[in-house]
């Protein structure tokens, strides 16, 4: 793999996706074999947003790999008003190893990587959550034994979120389906690149505004907010527009017998999803959660491992995964 950073799901090539998830899966099985691959490196954790989740899979991830990470709030940085994101970029560079953003403009990060020699990794923009992704297809690999042809329904707000969950799935070769109201699709160049690359891998990407065709047979049903961080005034006016597209028990049982229903959290329970449904047995969600741990360990550990850190070959991890 020859990426500096991790930016977005479709920098990579479908194999790269498949070894970082075989990588991760290594990891979940055996965390001492990795416990000094980052021995002594740093991650800055930039969070203009707030965070649970890839706050403390991050921090937790880059200490079971030997290294530190500081967290570095929006109060602290102030990034673009109290120091221009170059300057930012160009001081930490000088004193960490690995930079991990949380961000609202997706070009923020771009910017970012472009100044710096060190990898940057995207923690969330208004565009994509890339490591959300590889924890959602993760879980779904643990739980299905395959990700090839899974009908994965997305049920609510075109977001961030979504297409990520889209272009891995194309990446993947899933049928990944879409269901929102109209005027919250998905933007059409995510949708078509991912058209685009399932062609290549033998999955598709599916638009409808009918959550019911979405989740119709699916192995995977996965929902998000409806109103997104920085999306807050629209809060009222949102709940409004999505009520026909929260996942309850009755669109639920639409999808197989044993589909799994995932969400990336935190959950507003009695909005997009149902207590009945995110309390179920089939919900994993917490399980995805802990898979961002995983994830995420892989990825730094493929961006900032030095020239002394041999990890396997794809061939390699493949045979320890199906001796
Ligand atoms: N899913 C996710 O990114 O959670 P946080 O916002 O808590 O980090
Ligand atoms: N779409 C949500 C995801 C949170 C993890 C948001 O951006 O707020």
């Amino acid at each position: 793999m020859i990426k500096k950073d991790f930016i977005s799901i479709r920098d990579f090539s479908p194999s790269d996706i498949l070894y970082l998830l075989i990588l991760a899966r290594q990891i979940k099985a055996h965390p001492l074999s990795y416990c000094d691959a980052l021995k002594r490196e740093t991650l800055a954790m930039i969070f203009e947003k707030p965070s649970l989740r890839t706050r403390v899979s991050f921090d937790v991830g880059i200490q079971q790999l030997g290294g530190f990470s500081l967290y570095l709030s929006p109060q602290e940085i102030n990034l673009g008003k109290r120091e221009s994101v170059y300057d930012v970029a160009k001081n930490l560079e000088r004193m960490v190893q690995g930079i991990m953003i949380r961000t609202f403009a997706h070009e923020t990060v771009e910017q970012m990587a472009k100044y710096v020699c060190i990898p940057v990794i995207n923690g969330l923009t208004d565009y994509s959550h890339p490591c959300q992704a590889m924890a959602d297809y993760l879980t779904m690999w643990e739980a299905k034994g395959d990700l090839e042809g899974l009908k994965v329904a997305f049920v609510g707000d075109g977001n961030n979120v979504a297409n990520s969950l889209m272009f891995a799935g194309a990446q993947l070769g899933a049928h990944v389906w879409v269901a929102t109201p109209e005027n919250h699709t998905p933007r059409a160049e995510a949708v078509e690149w991912a058209r685009v690359r399932s062609m290549e891998t033998g999955g598709s990407c599916n638009l409808t505004n009918d959550p019911r065709e979405a989740v119709d047979g699916a192995d995977v049903v996965y929902t998000d907010v409806w109103t997104s961080m920085g999306q807050e005034a629209e809060a009222e006016k949102r709940d409004e527009e999505f009520h026909f597209y929260q996942v309850n028990m009755p669109l639920f049982r639409r999808a197989k017998r044993d589909a799994i229903f995932l969400h990336c959290l935190p959950a507003h329970r009695g909005k997009e999803v149902t207590n009945e449904v995110i309390d179920s047995p089939q919900s994993l969600v917490f399980q995805q959660a802990e898979n961002r741990l995983h994830a995420q360990k892989a990825i730094m550990l493929e961006l900032m491992k030095s020239e002394f850190v041999k990890l396997p070959t794809l061939v390699e991890l493949q045979e320890m995964v199906h001796p």
